[in-house]
């Protein structure tokens, strides 16, 4: 019965002339699709929300500045410092302009089909404690986007991307930098549960969320080599746990098994260990890569070697996306003559076979890519694109359609 409901659903969807990613889905395959349609019938090919429910200074800097934030590392600093009412004015006016509905159209009509929403654990308030700093108001905001990105077509991975506590060291995309990460408790793994409890929930009952196919327990945690402690622990007591919590309320709710989330971790190469070692059930588990080629020490720092090592160097399971990439090479040559691209514009043509050789080999061997991230605005100076979806594409350096790109690939 819920199956056909289910099926139904799809097929309503299916038909409103907005949802242009999914046309070409036979009504005989929207049977058996649900809400993991994607990875089944496409390749991900996306974009990340940075910058929206979490902002980092470093590639949002007049943003920052605008919300009265500058010379506050982090949100947890920034809220703190302006106090609470003022910095939710600021965050609020910020949610919404950053991300407009005009985004969502654009991305979709570049051939995109995927976006990657991070969230701090704070969007649900009632699990911030008093002596916490963390801006209120958002989630009226992830409402409004993932109703805009379901109108377009758009499937969503929706990312708990800062834990409470912090789950990695000194990092602003955890809402609050510290030295020493204070994620890894059983008090705190239980809020994180009670956040993924309650986000599967508002997935499964809440109709702008219709087009949620999978949910990420953690971005990033701590690696092993930088505290094997913390990350084993995490790896036995909040793995599990995040994936008992998230199937016990789909069944609470008797969600229908081709409805079940994509219930996403950290690949092995991240460096915190297997997700699946203490699973008891790996049924739709799916994995998150992050490939960022610009801080990998074994790229040749030619444009020739990191061609090279954008062909040879991925290696993911096949049930993985790279959930995050970037045009980014490293810090030492990126404004040289050979990859500079504030003085050299010519140097567009290049990043876009790059762009190719990367999503060509995320395509092949796993399930697609999310790049890092659809919107920036001043790095260093200027708006550099190598971070920035949308103005990569106005400058040439990316194509502007999407499921394009692999073909053109030098590989
Ligand atoms: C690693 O984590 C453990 C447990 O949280 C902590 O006691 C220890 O100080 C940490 N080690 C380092 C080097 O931070
Ligand atoms: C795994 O299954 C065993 C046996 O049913 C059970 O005792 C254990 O609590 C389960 N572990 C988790 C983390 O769910
Ligand atoms: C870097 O260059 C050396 C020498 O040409 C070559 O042997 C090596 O495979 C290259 N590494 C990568 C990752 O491309
Ligand atoms: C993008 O390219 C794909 C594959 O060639 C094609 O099917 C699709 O129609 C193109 N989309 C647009 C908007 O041109």
């Amino acid at each position: 019965m819920l199956y056909y409901l289910a099926a139904a659903f799809w097929l309503a969807l299916a038909s409103v002339p907005a949802v242009t990613a999914i046309v070409s889905i036979s009504s005989a395959d929207a049977h058996t699709l649900g809400r993991r349609w994607l990875p089944s019938v496409d390749k991900i090919r996306g974009v990340n929300l940075g910058s929206l429910f979490i902002v980092e200074e470093w590639f949002a800097d007049d943003e920052w500045a605008s919300m009265g934030c500058k010379g506050y590392y982090d949100e947890w600093s920034c809220v703190e410092g302006l106090g609470q009412q003022a910095a939710d004015a600021a965050f609020d006016k910020h949610w919404n302009r950053w991300i407009t509905k005009d985004d969502i159209s654009e991305i979709a009509h570049y051939g995109l089909n995927t976006i990657r929403v991070p969230v701090g654990f704070w969007i649900k308030e009632d699990l911030v404690y008093k002596s916490e700093h963390y801006p209120r108001g958002g989630l009226k905001y992830l409402d409004r986007l993932v109703g805009w990105a379901a109108d377009a077509g758009l499937y969503i991975i929706i990312d708990l991307h800062a834990a409470p506590g912090s789950q990695t060291g000194n990092e602003e995309f955890t809402g609050h930098s510290v030295p020493k990460p204070g994620f890894f408790t059983l008090k705190n793994y239980e809020r994180a549960c009670e956040f993924l409890d309650w986000i599967t929930e508002r997935i499964h009952t809440n109709k702008a969320y219709r087009s949620v196919g999978m949910l990420e327990v953690m971005n990033e945690p701590i690696k092993h080599r930088v505290n094997a402690t913390d990350s084993e622990d995490m790896v036995k007591n909040f793995y599990p746990a995040a994936w008992d919590r998230i199937r016990a309320r789909e069944s609470k709710l008797h969600v229908p098994k081709q409805d079940l989330l994509h219930i996403q971790f950290m690949g092995s190469n991240w460096g915190s260990g297997r997700a699946e070692t203490y699973l008891n059930d790996t049924t739709f588990i799916y994995y998150d890569e992050h490939s960022y080629l610009t801080f990998d020490t074994r790229v040749n720092q030619t444009k020739d070697g990191y061609i090279e090592g954008a062909c040879t160097l991925y290696n993911g399971e096949s049930n993985a996306v790279v959930g995050e990439f970037s045009l980014s090479v490293a810090h030492a040559v990126q404004s040289n003559v050979e990859f500079g691209i504030k003085n050299n514009p010519s140097n567009a043509a290049w990043y876009k076979k790059y762009f190719s050789a990367q999503v060509s080999v995320y395509e092949k061997r796993g399930g697609g890519w999310v790049f890092w991230s659809w919107k920036c605005n001043w790095i260093g100076g200027f708006n550099d694109w190598r971070w920035c979806y949308k103005y990569a594409v106005e400058a040439g350096a990316i194509p502007r359609n999407a499921s394009e790109a692999s073909s053109e690939s030098p590989c």
